[in-house]
């Protein structure tokens, strides 16, 4: 795995704290959005059982990892982790030890084989079990649960933000894939597709902007295939997106992911309608080769996706940001196809991507059909070559932007300068200037002046 990309997975690691409730839980999250979003249901449920966070490991009287199974370096992760907190638990013989998520669906009993001091596993439609499944671990037996749903989307659940800006938030619109991507674990880990009621989606978001939120980002795997339906009403993502953005102008929406087989004219007209829905689409490409793609059942090929980027600019206009997923090295790939997906970066010039080498996933419809016989050299290689195009890209879109002004929300201070705050543009780009009396939460209109590849800086112009 690259270097860069280890630095954006080490990022997603988040310490949560909350005080409330006598016993202390420490939770740990790792992998997408969507186990971020999980952990903070997961904290909700667990508060109303008399658990307050903290983030001191070593007063823990529960520690919980909310895991994830995306690619085999995700789990080599958690496995070190568990053995460091291992020590813990010789020092506090009363502590419990958890696995949530993805890598508990995966492994299931498994888990409790292979690392021995795991008292509790328990998957992604199971936490509303926790408190049962700790009565039982706290009656001397090992307890799991990683029943999948069909229904279950914790929509009556008020999560507790963890980690949180007060200005941002996520908010969960559906659970589980039902695509069946060759090289991916999500539809074993999370199970079957379902959307959550659209009015409780609203309500979640109306109750962040009335407590001084300022944009959400609506989840999903796949968000463009939303659907809710009753006898009388029915909801597709457009409509959904449209009744958050009325909620009010002065509450950002984004969302993601979307997959370029589902993205809708629908939602880029909508998108173009409302100022508060970003101009910013998490398209993940996978890979520019149209024969790779069939291979990886991705559903659409170059020409459909290079289309679709076609249409987000006609629609939206050049100055949408747009940001892909790429894998390096999938079954199969020669040399011409990795230079298939070069030259698709070239043509789109993406913003911003996450890229990784091919990790075989046990079980998934690649493991069983096709050969994982890409050297590992050759993956390497390949993902170094997309990083270093992507690097040149995202300094040239930024380049861009220097001398526009956007209008930014302000997320906080600086990390590297007390005296400077930073928010996002529109486009999703990271951007840095002078605080002057400005706090965050509020909008401010900031002319960039300079810029790197990851960063935009600039000067509030009143
Ligand atoms: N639902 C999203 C993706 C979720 S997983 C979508 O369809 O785009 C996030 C990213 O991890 C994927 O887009 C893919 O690029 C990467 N990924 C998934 N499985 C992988 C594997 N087995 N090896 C390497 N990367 C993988
Ligand atoms: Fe995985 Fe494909 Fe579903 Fe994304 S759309 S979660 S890559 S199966
Ligand atoms: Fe990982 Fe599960 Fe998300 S496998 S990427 S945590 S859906």
């Amino acid at each position: 795995m690259s270097h860069l990309t280890e630095e954006v997975e080490e990022a997603k690691i988040t310490v949560n704290e909350f005080v409330n409730g006598t016993k202390k839980l420490y939770i740990e999250s790792y992998g997408c959005q969507m186990n971020f979003a999980d952990s903070e249901v997961v904290a909700s449920i667990l508060r109303n059982n008399g658990y307050s966070t903290t983030s001191d490991v070593v007063e823990a009287d529960l520690i919980l990892l909310n895991t994830c199974a995306i690619r085999d370096n995700a789990e080599q992760r958690v496995r070190n982790r568990l053995s460091i907190l291992n020590s813990n638990k010789r020092r506090n013989p009363g502590l419990k030890i958890g696995v949530l998520g993805c890598m508990a669906e995966r492994l299931k009993t498994q888990f409790l084989e292979e690392e021995k001091m795991v008292d509790l596993v328990v998957g992604p439609d199971a936490y509303r079990d926790l408190p049962n499944l700790l009565q039982e671990v706290d009656e001397g037996h090992k307890a799991v649960n990683v029943f999948l749903s069909r229904e279950e989307t914790y929509a009556d659940i008020t999560p507790i933000r963890l980690d949180s800006n007060g200005v941002s938030a996520f908010i969960s619109i559906m659970r589980g894939c039902n695509n069946m991507c060759s090289f991916c674990v999500v539809p074993f880990t999370r199970g079957r597709e379902r959307s959550r009621d659209p009015h409780s989606v609203e309500k979640e978001a109306r109750e962040l902007f009335e407590q001084g939120y300022r944009e959400v980002t609506l989840l999903g795997q796949n968000v463009d295939s939303y659907n809710w339906k009753t006898e009388t009403e029915s909801f597709n993502f457009a409509q959904l997106l449209e009744t958050v953005a009325l909620i009010s102008p002065d509450l950002r929406v984004r969302f993601s992911t979307s997959h370029p087989k589902d993205i809708t004219d629908d939602v880029l007209y909508t998108m173009k309608k409302y100022d508060n829905i970003c101009n910013y689409i998490h398209l993940p490409a996978q890979s520019g080769s149209s024969r790779i793609l069939q291979l990886m059942n991705r559903t659409y090929d170059r020409e459909w996706y290079l289309g679709k980027i076609d249409r987000i600019r006609e629609i939206i206009g050049e100055d949408c940001g747009i940001s892909h997923d790429l894998i390096a090295g999938f079954c199969t790939e020669t040399e011409e196809d990795h230079q298939d997906t070069l030259s698709l970066m070239d043509y789109v010039q993406f913003d911003y991507g996450y890229m990784f080498f091919y990790s075989e996933r046990p079980g998934t419809p690649a493991a069983k059909k096709l050969k994982d016989d890409v050297s590992e050299e050759d993956k390497k290689r390949r993902l170094n070559e997309i990083i270093a195009k992507q690097q040149e890209h995202s300094l040239l879109r930024n380049q861009q932007a220097v001398g526009k002004i956007y209008k930014i929300l302000i997320e906080g201070e600086s990390k590297r300068s007390a005296d400077d705050l930073c928010g996002r543009n529109d486009q999703n780009k990271m951007v840095v200037f002078p605080r002057k009396h400005y706090r965050k939460g509020q909008y401010v209109n900031v002319k960039v002046t300079s810029c790197s590849a990851a960063t935009l800086k600039g000067e509030i112009v009143d």
